[in-house]
């Protein structure tokens, strides 16, 4: 169901027939625009394309082509100057769109365009040891959404949490670890704990510099395999993991593989030779790097001076090992666009050692997030933690549910999709490289030790409204959906779409037809936003379409219409929310 192209394919055959010794190449149905005012037409044709071919004044070629059309069953064509302004057949386009949607309500807009090629995506990437806080939001939504949308247009996707899980803070933790800490401390205070030795560990260095030797000791142990070194390396970040599966699990967000950069310690030996084979490593200052002055960007480094590797050394381990092992047609990095640089530099190396697939590397950048207008500082305390947040989120939608819809069953299951789905929606609401600024209450506390401190918490009110552009919005209109449906008798009549020939009943159409397009444009610029966008229009139209016609209309026939209106408007909110990554209660 597809009226751009029926409307293109009814312009070609205009121009053959009025004009039939012109010579277009092009297919010049794609020229069709979507005038700014619906009044003036669902499409219009700028003949002024062809008044150089044509040599022939646009209002003259407007008419002769209005003149060869006639298929009053599609659509009515009228000139306005040089345009050419095309009016649907609005029973027809009502008929035809439905029919097209309601054969397979849930798989409207996905498609097979993706089949048999495999998309690597890097996302979330926590960091070990530390807690998941919400500088992590937006990759965790981003990747998942996107993850749901290639899913959807039948790539095979392989998503991956590359751990922050290397560096010589290990060292120092398990140094501390081995010093202040103990087994049952951590197992009970977890990630927090862990800071607290961290923490602990910078404030007893400054007064005892070995530490830091025996940190460093205790890092290279973990590099060489110590038993005793790796079981405690291990064991600190199952305990993060633990934490961030609570977190992961309400998200309802899931990885193939959790391999992230300590994974890949055996693997970039092999890649170093390679660079040294190919010529590409340089030695600078003692360090080994890859110069990238050609392309204008600062050399890429490799080892440090001492022999240790970089994380742009372990992401191009991991580059090649993804490609090896999943044959990746596309591999994406959704991280902020503070490592725009590295990243550049990364595929740029990879292009240089001779991978024509370096190309196939998309780095996903997003924008920053700042609360109440503060960049985020762990330090500063100018930081929200994902469980919390998500907790508050759920807490505020129990309590809107208990005040307007006291009796609803499942509450807490519900209040749980809304909250999580106020988050969510908050987060993919604009593009992604827009920065975020969540709005926030700085809440006074005193701390352990007796300091005054500032706790952020987002308020959550704006984005819990019914009533806006919000998650929730959209969750409730699919609800409105679902319940005019459970409302409908038992349907008998053949529908009437003359029951559908409205202008907001054919604005709901339209965007409907449209809807898969969005979904492919989407998927194209790896941007969730443009699928908020077009399922919070569809709400927004369905919502319109309710309040101006009776649905439940005594008369079968049209009501037959309107419900099957309804009922493709339900399914194709649902797939738009699930593929944002929300769910769509029935009842709210
Ligand atoms: N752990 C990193 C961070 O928190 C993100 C890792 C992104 N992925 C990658 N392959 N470099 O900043």
């Amino acid at each position: 169901m597809d009226m751009r192209s029926t409307i293109a394919e009814l312009v070609e055959k205009a121009i053959r027939k009025a004009f039939p010794d012109a010579e277009l190449q092009e297919s010049v149905g794609g020229f069709l625009e979507v005038p700014p005012d619906r009044k003036m037409g669902d499409f219009a044709f700028p003949c002024f394309r062809l008044s150089k071919t044509l040599k022939m004044a646009p209002p003259l070629i407007a008419q002769r082509l209005a003149e060869a059309i006639d298929e009053p069953g599609t659509a009515k064509a009228v000139c306005a100057g040089g345009y050419l302004n095309f009016f649907f057949n609005r029973e027809n386009f009502a008929r035809e769109t439905l029919a097209a949607i309601l054969s397979a309500p849930e798989k409207w807009g996905s498609s097979n365009e993706g089949l048999g090629k495999t998309v690597c995506m890097d996302y979330s990437s926590i960091n070990i040891a530390k807690r998941f806080h919400i500088g992590h939001l937006s990759t965790t939504v981003i990747g998942n959404s996107l993850m749901r949308i290639y899913r959807f247009l039948g790539w095979n996707t392989v998503s991956i949490n590359h751990l922050g899980d290397w560096g010589t803070q290990f060292g120092k933790m398990i140094c501390a670890y081995k010093h202040w800490g103990d087994k049952e401390t951590v197992e009970k205070g977890g990630v927090d704990e862990m800071t607290r030795l961290y923490v602990r560990f910078g404030v007893e260095a400054r007064n005892d510099p070995s530490l830091e030797d025996e940190g460093r000791a205790w890092f290279k142990r973990i590099e060489d395999g110590d038993p005793e070194a790796l079981e405690i390396f291990h064991w600190f970040k199952d305990v993060t993991l633990k934490d961030a599966m609570r977190v992961y699990d309400i998200l309802d967000v899931h990885f193939d593989s959790y391999a992230g950069e300590s994974f890949y310690n055996d693997k970039m030996q092999p890649v170093i030779d390679e660079l040294k084979a190919k010529n590409l490593l340089q030695q600078s200052e003692g360090a080994w790097v890859v110069d990238l002055s050609e392309d204008k960007m600062p050399p890429c480094l490799i080892l440090k001076q001492d022999g240790a590797t970089l994380y742009a050394t372990r992401d191009l381990a991991a580059a090649i090992y993804r490609q090896d092992t999943y044959h990746f047609n596309k591999s994406l990095y959704v991280v902020a666009y503070q490592q725009d640089l590295h990243f550049r530099q990364v595929f740029r190396v990879l292009e240089k050692m001779g991978y024509p697939w370096a190309k196939d590397c998309v780095h996903v950048s997003f924008g920053m997030v700042s609360l109440g207008g503060e960049a985020l500082s762990t330090r500063d305390g100018v930081i929200v933690y994902l469980d919390d947040l998500l907790n508050q989120a759920i807490q505020k939608a129990r309590a809107i549910i208990e005040e307007k819809s006291p009796n609803l069953e499942q509450k807490e299951e519900i209040a749980r999709q809304i909250g999580v789905g106020a988050v969510i929606y908050s987060t993919l609401q604009n593009n992604r490289i827009k920065d975020i600024d969540y709005p926030c209450d700085k809440i006074p506390y005193v701390d352990e030790d007796g300091t005054p401190r500032v706790k952020y918490e987002i308020n959550w009110e704006k984005a819990l409204n019914f009533d806006g552009e919000t998650g929730p919005y959209v969750q409730y209109t699919h609800a409105r959906c679902c319940s005019v449906l459970r409302k409908a008798p038992e349907i008998l009549a053949e529908p009437d779409y003359s029951g559908l020939c409205d202008d907001d009943s054919q604005y709901l159409l339209r965007l409907l037809g449209m809807f898969p397009e969005a979904v492919a444009d989407a998927c194209d610029k790896d941007e969730p936003s443009l699928v908020t966008r077009a399922v919070t229009e569809i709400a927004k139209a369905f919502n319109k379409f309710y309040y101006e016609n009776r649905i439940l209309d005594d008369q079968p026939a049209v009501l037959a219409a309107r419900v099957a209106l309804t009922r493709a408007s339900a399914a194709v909110i649902k797939t738009g929310l699930s593929l944002i990554g929300l769910e769509a209660p029935e009842r709210m």
